[in-house]
Order: C-alpha cells, then structure tokens, then sequence
C-alpha cells in the first residue's frame, strides 16, 4: 500500500519529540512485518527496538489482527463499571494463568496508567488495613515508570520532571545501579550493587518504616538506559520490604512478556512482587492495553467494607477494553504456539556475545545487556547526547534502529530473531561505531 504523507506536519503534537530537529529529516514509517520497518520512502530497516520495546512477536501478525478484527465485529465497546463481557474476564483468566503467584489482574490502558493504578492500590491497600499513615513510595534513580503523575513522582530521570514541579509530596529516591568502572562491559547481571538495595533501608531509618508504602523498580531498568540487577540486589530489596510491611512492585511493562527468556523478569530472578505492573507486549502493541497484577492477599484486603460499595475507587472508561482483550489473548496464544519466550531464552547468548564483541569499537565505554535488552554506550562529547543521536542516524540509513538514551544506544528487537538477524545487527553497528 502506497501511504501518502501530508503537507502539513504541524498540527500533531508528537510526544518525546525534538519537533524541530525531526522536521528537518521526518523518519516516517509506512509499514512493517516481522523484523522490519519500511519507510514511505522504500528504505528497508531492522525494528531494533521492536516499537518501544512491545512488539515482541515481530509485526504484522494474522492470528492477531484476525482476533482483533472480529472482536470489532462482534462487540465493539462495552464497559466493566457494575457490569461486564466476557472477554474481560477471560483474558485475566488467561494473564493470571502465565503467573501462578498472581490471581488478578486490574486492567489500564498504558503502562503509566498501570504504575500510577499500583501505586493507588499500595496506597488504598494499607489504609484498608488500618495503616494508613503509609504514604511514602519509594523509587530510584534512573527509573522510567511512565509519565503520569505518580510514575513521575517515583521515576528518577530529571528531565523527564524538571517541567512539572513537586509532584506527588512524599517519594523518596534510592541510587540507581550503575558502577562504573566496576561493573563496565559485563555480561548478564553485575556483580558490584548488591549493597545499594539497603539505601530502602536507609530511608526506612530516616523516615521511619511504618510510614513506607511501597518500594517500586524496574527488575530491568530499561528507559533510564538498560541496567540489569547487580547479582542479590532484588532478594534484597525484598527482604527489606518484608521486614517493614512495605509492599514491593516490579514495573515489567518492559521485562514481562518474553523480553527476559521467561514470561517475566520476576520468574528468571526468582524474586515475586506482590504487585507486577505489565503493558506493551501484553498485546504485541497492537492494541493499548496494561494491567497490574496483584496477588491474593493484596486484594483480600479490599473485600471488607460495604458490599455495595466499589473495591477500589478507581477505573478507566476502557478498563479491560474489548479489542483490547481479544488482542491480548490472541497475542498470548501467539507466543506459546510458535514459543516466542523459548526462542529469546536461546537468543540471549548470541545476542550477549554479539554485543560484547563490540567492546573494541572506539568510543565505546560501557556494553549491558541481559535477556533479549542491550545498550551500547558512548563516551559523551562535550554536549551530552550529541554523539547517541549522530550514531541512531546513522544505524537507521544503514538499515537498523536503536534508541538512544543519552549517549547509550538501547535495543529490544523482536523475540523472534534468529542468529542471522543479530549479526546482521552486529554488522551493522559495528560499521557506524568505527565511523562516527
Ligand atoms: C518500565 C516502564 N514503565 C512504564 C512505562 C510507561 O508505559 P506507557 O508508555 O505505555 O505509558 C514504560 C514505557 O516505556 C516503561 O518502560
């Protein structure tokens, strides 16, 4: 299909975007399948990023189109408020079936309506059990939990807040787990970090811990530029929670759904939440949908007032949407018929070793990567991002994206790459990184 562009670019506001900087040179997109993008333009190039990080079965897939499609047809919108579909339930039937430590499932739109959705049940939980006075949220440094106002409040990237202002009153920030040089160039999991979960610790001292609600991270940190967990830190972290009643959260919008080899993160570090927020890949991105897990004593909690009052004073008008549904379930299907996880638990090695092979590059100062996520980073020029930014330029005319964060290049391609793909990938940037 020949997709036409407009004239006149000015009246959509794109989000996270240079708008001026990307008017100079749009990159348009005119479809894809698979691995691959094309542009209007006819240039060919490899997703490596696999949208943003969500399109873990590649694109353009039938069974999931074919799902969506006739769910339009047979109900197009029904809402869930004091009545329901049926569709609603089944995919939280088949969600809460991948993750035995889970028994429901409150369904958003958007992974940072599903932070700031967690965050409001940690809150509500604890003042349904008489301990209200928790209201601290905990998070850390470097941490993108989306840009709602709670996501905001417990992420720890400085520009994605200095716009907005206080935020939510009482977030606390532990250190993020980049060692440097330490832990530069290794493989899988640092080793150096372990000790930085106590910073929870820390400020359950400073502010005492009865008043800690919850402490949220990501078990990958990934937007903030791809840290895998030093060896021990979230056994930690879970520790601690446990011994001062503070219910921990892991935001897997980004680690759920294969990208670690396993259905989430939690399951490859043997560490469970009690609170899991997901979206992205829960629909292959072809539908907004997300979701938070909660185990049964979290929402046991919340069956005790009148029973003709809500559980929870909280919802989106598309809270468990119908296309949304069918797209997920279908996407869920999708994975275990043509084991999508099984493929990324056996690409991990060679996309490890492919990464790490680019150690020799010129500029190159840290390389990171576990399950099917990776970042390259760059030694920063005088103007931080400068030379990310030249490199993303120059791997998508060669015929691949990343996404820089910084001056560090991160990919998330699609689960169902093969061997082939990655050195295709490796080629690729190691013909840029030697020419920058
Ligand atoms: C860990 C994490 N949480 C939340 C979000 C926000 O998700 P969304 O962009 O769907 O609101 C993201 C998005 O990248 C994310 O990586």
């Amino acid at each position: 299909m020949n997709v036409q562009l407009p004239n006149n670019l000015d009246a959509y506001w794109m989000p996270f975007t240079a708008s001026r900087w990307f008017k100079d040179n749009p990159r348009i997109i005119g479809s894809a399948d698979g691995i691959h993008y094309t542009t209007i333009e006819g240039h060919k190039l490899i997703d490596g990023t696999g949208g943003l990080w969500c399109c873990n079965a590649g694109h353009n897939r039938k069974p999931i189109v074919a799902a969506i499609q006739k769910q339009a047809e047979t109900l197009d919108f029904a809402h869930s408020f004091n009545q329901g579909h049926a569709i609603a339930f089944e995919a939280a039937n088949r969600l809460t079936e991948m993750t035995p430590e889970f028994d429901h499932i409150f369904f958003t739109n958007s992974g940072s309506e599903a932070v700031d959705t967690a965050l409001k049940i940690a809150l509500a939980y604890h003042q349904a059990r008489g301990e209200g006075q928790r209201r601290v949220l905990v998070g850390r440094q470097k941490a993108y939990h989306g840009i709602n106002f709670g996501g905001l409040s417990v992420g720890g990237i400085g520009l994605n807040k200095g716009q907005f202002g206080t935020l939510y009153p009482d977030a606390k920030h532990m250190r993020h787990t980049q060692i440097l040089p330490e832990n530069a160039c290794k493989r899988g999991q640092p080793d150096h970090g372990a000790h930085l979960a106590d910073d929870l610790e820390e400020i359950c001292q400073t502010y005492g811990g009865h008043t800690v609600a919850a402490c949220i991270v990501e078990p990958v940190a990934g937007a903030g530029g791809v840290f895998p967990p030093p060896v021990g830190y979230l056994q930690r972290l879970r520790e601690i929670c446990d011994r001062h009643g503070i219910l921990l959260i892991f935001d897997e919008v980004i680690s759920g759904f294969g990208r670690m080899g396993t259905g989430f993160a939690y399951q490859k570090f043997g560490v469970t939440p009690d609170l899991m927020t997901v979206a992205k890949g829960i629909t292959n991105a072809t539908v907004p949908l997300g979701g938070v897990f909660t185990t049964g004593s979290v929402r046991e909690a919340f069956l005790t007032g009148p029973e003709t009052m809500p559980d929870l004073f909280h919802g989106y008008t598309y809270s468990g949407h119908p296309l949304a549904c069918a797209a997920a379930i279908a996407t869920v299907d999708l994975y275990r018929d043509e084991g999508i996880f099984e493929n990324a638990a056996r690409m991990e090695q060679p996309w490890e070793d492919m990464l790490h092979g680019l150690q020799d590059l010129p500029g190159v100062i840290d390389i990171r990567n576990i399950g099917l996520v990776g970042a390259v980073q760059l030694e920063s020029a005088e103007v931080l991002g400068t030379r990310g930014r030249a490199a993303f330029e120059k791997l998508w005319d060669e015929g691949v994206s990343c996404r820089p964060i910084g001056d560090s290049l991160a990919m998330s391609p699609p689960l169902i790459l093969t061997e082939d793909d990655i050195g295709r990938i490796g080629d690729m940037f190691r013909r840029v990184l030697s020419s920058l």
